[in-house]
């Protein structure tokens, strides 16, 4: 694997579920993989769990691993090429890249949408040009359209604790004070698709999510309708993707406080479990009382976010 970004760069989803399982029951079954081989994972944007639980994936396969935030000790880097570079950005990322790529043999990159074009968002300028010039595989490690190794772990977490064999999943859309990115959102439905579940998405109108993502998944506008017999809740918030009014790309459509997830939709479910990806804020997303209930997921959520990123580093060194 060079690339990793999608649900298809895994290939059949169920092999994929079955070596994060084996890697669980042993996480360090592979350590010998990584020997001299370094991987260097380039943080654009803030992180708790991608950070800690890709260095511990990358430290499972005995690799070593070097780790740049970018905006703090590094040059400012220039992203576009033919810009005169007479402000405050010192180095270009034309050669960065290159640079960085001669030290290390595997490349994660954190860059989140900047949302002053939905065009070049959707692109995904800064990680197709580490791809482009780094000549390294290089995985997402939540780009600004994506965040697959967290859809990768909320997948193993619904495999870990479904209760029948093809579970009612929802991903439901919960207010936040700030515009936030759709990465998360667009993987797990992307994900959810590719998975053996029956797929419920439920926004307030407006928020419709590229279709390259949500493709043929049901979307229903009415909350409670929505969590009807689910046996999985996944909150988030995401800012409008621009489908229907591109000039709305990035904005905030709706505080509707009444999204929140509380005891009141999660009455009408089926015992739902909870989920979400955190960085979570409560009484926003998600009352006290739901994120602490037993039925949420969100910590071993995360902790499988190191099993995600251990198959994926796996892969990528397999196919050095
Ligand atoms: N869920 C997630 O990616 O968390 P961080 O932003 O802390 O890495």
């Amino acid at each position: 694997m060079r690339v990793f970004r999608s649900v298809k760069d895994l290939g059949p989803l169920e092999v994929a579920l079955k070596e994060a399982m084996e890697i669980k029951a042993d996480r360090y079954k592979y350590q010998e993989l990584g020997k001299n081989k370094t991987a260097l994972l380039i943080f654009f944007n803030n992180s708790l769990r991608t950070r800690l639980s890709t260095q511990k994936a990358a430290m499972n396969l005995g690799m070593n691993v070097i780790v740049l935030d970018v905006n703090q000790g590094a040059w400012k880097l220039e992203t576009e090429r033919g810009v005169v570079m007479d402000g405050d950005k010192s180095e270009h990322l034309l050669e960065a890249i290159p640079v960085m790529a001669s030290y290390c043999d595997i490349i994660g990159v954190r860059s989140f949408a900047r949302f002053e074009s939905r065009e070049d968002d959707y692109q995904e300028k800064i990680l197709e040009q580490f791809i482009q010039y780094s000549g390294k595989p290089v995985f997402f490690m939540e780009s600004a359209t994506v965040h697959p190794l967290q859809s990768f772990a909320d997948l193993i977490t619904i495999e870990e604790y479904k209760e029948c064999k093809r579970p009612k999943v929802v991903l439901t859309w919960a207010p936040h004070p700030k515009a936030l990115p759709q990465a998360v959102p667009n993987s797990f439905a992307e994900w959810l698709n590719a998975a053996d579940v029956d797929f419920v998405v439920t926004h307030p109108e407006g928020y419709e999510l590229d279709p390259q993502f949500v493709g043929d998944a049901k979307v229903e506008y009415d909350q409670m309708k929505a969590f009807e017999g689910a046996d999985f809740v996944y909150a988030k918030n995401w800012s409008c993707p621009g489908v229907t009014r591109p000039e709305d790309y990035g904005k905030i459509l709706s505080q509707d406080m009444s999204w929140t997830v509380s005891e009141r939709q999660m009455a009408v479910t089926n015992n739902a479990h909870f989920m979400h990806c955190l960085p979570v804020r409560r009484n926003m997303i998600v009352t006290d009382d739901v994120i602490e209930s037993p039925r949420s997921l969100v910590i071993p959520e995360a902790a499988n976010r190191e099993i995600s990123a251990t198959v994926v580093l796996k892969r990528m060194l397999e196919a050095l």
